[in-house]
């Protein structure tokens, strides 16, 4: 009797592209149908996990069943960060052309550690990080990686910082007789630095979080007072981080003059660019932005501006080898030869096997051009100017961040006779009546006037409609929510 075994090895090139096309085929429908959908999902938690949850499957499963699992189970649970009426934290995109390269890059699977490990990959990379520092108008000269978000990415900065503080060589003697180093943001910045503290044995303590000025900027006055008082009492003020696009409201510190106080006192300048850089691209917002190559190192999302998906972060950093002498530590077994244009990526931060991130960034840029990018851009400042317009016109409605140039807009509902906490409420009410009816999704934070509700907008899919019906819905949950 002859038993026949389950074949073993991959599926074949036509299993491939039999269950690409119909993966393909339900993204097509996804994408038709994406506008009637809800943008999020009320189902409890441990019904969600229910869903899913099961035994280790032991046999295998048809294809086309999985993915109707996952189209059943799992698709109606989630919140769609790619849909057209997500406007919570900072909306971003997915674009036709990153989908595809994200499934390229899974196909080919190179690690682009060494030059050798995947040659043309590390050139692509190469090319990538050039056009997006021409994009951001920073000298390409440097050290420049792709790393994962811009947490680490400003982790992998501050590193470099500490590094080049003279006599202290951390890297080799670690932090025990080191002096206590200090960094200075805004309290506006994000909390991104204070881990990075953390990590680093910097400490929380020693994070200077300067208040912010009425308009959400850090004051470089404050800031060179406050270093002259730390150097007093012995501190060793490592670096400063300055945000372009603050998370709560867009702010944009003063860089120019930052890096003036950071030269005088011989501290390094980290540039969060992670919201607010690539918006450079546009000319509705570039005139409002400081030159960024005063900074000794940037870091700018695209997978928060340019139609990308997560996760792509760029790092840069003006010194070459500032990051490189942080990093490089090449056992034997990674030793390979060298030639003239070979570029090592692993030597840029604590990440050795690493993804072929450049690619989706190669496709999308090739695919709409920087011209078609702007263009998108442009268009969702003008929803965004919409919205405000709206808001201004409006009794009792307040824009709270009408310094920001990005297309991020606060708002606030006061109307007479309610005192601050009162106010406050009515607004989380509103919030939370946009998120559970789940036609439109926005998010809030606290600023010194309140509880104040966010709508960022920069989704690829977003039309004027869409932010016609979240104004609408915003005034309609307003008119029950004082009546209530
Ligand atoms: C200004 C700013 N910096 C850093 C970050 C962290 O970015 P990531 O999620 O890529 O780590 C954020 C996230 O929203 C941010 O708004």
């Amino acid at each position: 009797m002859t038993t026949t075994e389950p074949p073993l090895g991959d599926w074949t090139p036509q299993d491939l592209e039999d269950n690409g096309r119909i993966l393909l085929s339900y993204l097509r429908e996804h994408f038709e149908t994406l506008r009637a959908r809800p943008v999020t999902t009320h189902r409890p938690a441990r019904e969600i996990h229910t869903l899913v949850d099961e035994p280790l499957p032991v046999e295998p499963q048809p294809f086309p069943d999985v993915l109707d699992q996952t189209w059943n189970d799992v698709r109606p649970h989630l919140t769609l960060w790619n849909h057209p009426r997500f406007h919570a934290y900072f909306a971003n995109s997915s674009s036709g052309p990153a989908i595809l390269a994200e499934m390229a890059t899974a196909a080919l699977n190179v690690n682009v550690m060494l030059w050798d490990a995947a040659p043309a990959a590390a050139a692509v990379e190469t090319t990538v990080l050039g056009w997006l520092a021409d994009m951001l108008g920073y000298p390409a000269d440097g050290d420049a990686v792709l790393v994962d978000g811009a947490s680490l990415a400003t982790l992998y900065a501050l590193a470099a910082a500490r590094e080049r503080l003279a006599g202290l060589q951390i890297r080799q003697h670690g932090m025990a007789s080191a002096p206590q180093l200090r960094i200075y943001t805004s309290d506006h910045t994000h909390s991104s630095v204070d881990k990075a503290a953390i990590t680093l044995g910097i400490g929380l303590d020693n994070v200077v979080h300067l208040p912010a000025r009425p308009d959400g900027s850090l004051d470089p006055r404050a800031l060179d007072e406050h270093i002259r008082q730390d150097l007093r009492a012995g501190y060793r003020p490592m670096a400063v981080v300055a945000t372009i696009g603050t998370t709560s409201t867009g702010a944009v510190d003063p860089l120019g003059e930052i890096a003036e106080v950071c030269a005088a006192h011989g501290v390094w300048l980290h540039a969060d660019a992670a919201y607010g850089g690539f918006w450079r691209l546009t000319d509705r917002v570039r005139g409002h932005l400081p030159d960024l190559d005063v900074a000794d190192s940037l870091v700018a999302n695209p997978h928060k501006v340019l139609l990308c998906p997560m996760e792509a972060s760029a790092l840069f950093c003006r010194h070459p080898e500032a990051l490189s002498n942080t990093f490089r530590l090449v056992p034997e077994y990674l030793t390979t030869r060298h030639e003239d244009g070979s570029v090592d990526f692993m030597n840029y931060s604590l990440q050795l096997g690493r993804q072929f991130r450049a690619l989706k960034l190669w496709w999308i840029i090739k695919s709409f051009g920087s011209r078609g990018i702007a263009d998108r851009l442009t268009a969702a400042c003008d929803m965004a100017d919409q919205l405000r317009k709206a808001a201004d016109n409006t009794p009792h409605w307040r824009v709270e961040n009408a310094h920001s140039p990005f297309p991020l807009v606060c708002l606030r509902y006061a109307p007479p006779g309610l005192t601050p906490e009162q106010t406050d409420d009515l607004n989380r009410r509103i919030h939370h009546r946009i998120n559970e009816h789940g036609r439109s999704y926005v998010s809030h934070t606290v600023l010194s006037c309140g509880y104040v509700i966010r709508v960022s907008i920069g989704n690829i899919h977003t039309r004027q409609e869409d932010i016609d019906g979240l104004w609408h819905e915003l005034t309609t949950a307003a008119a029950e929510g004082s009546a209530a």
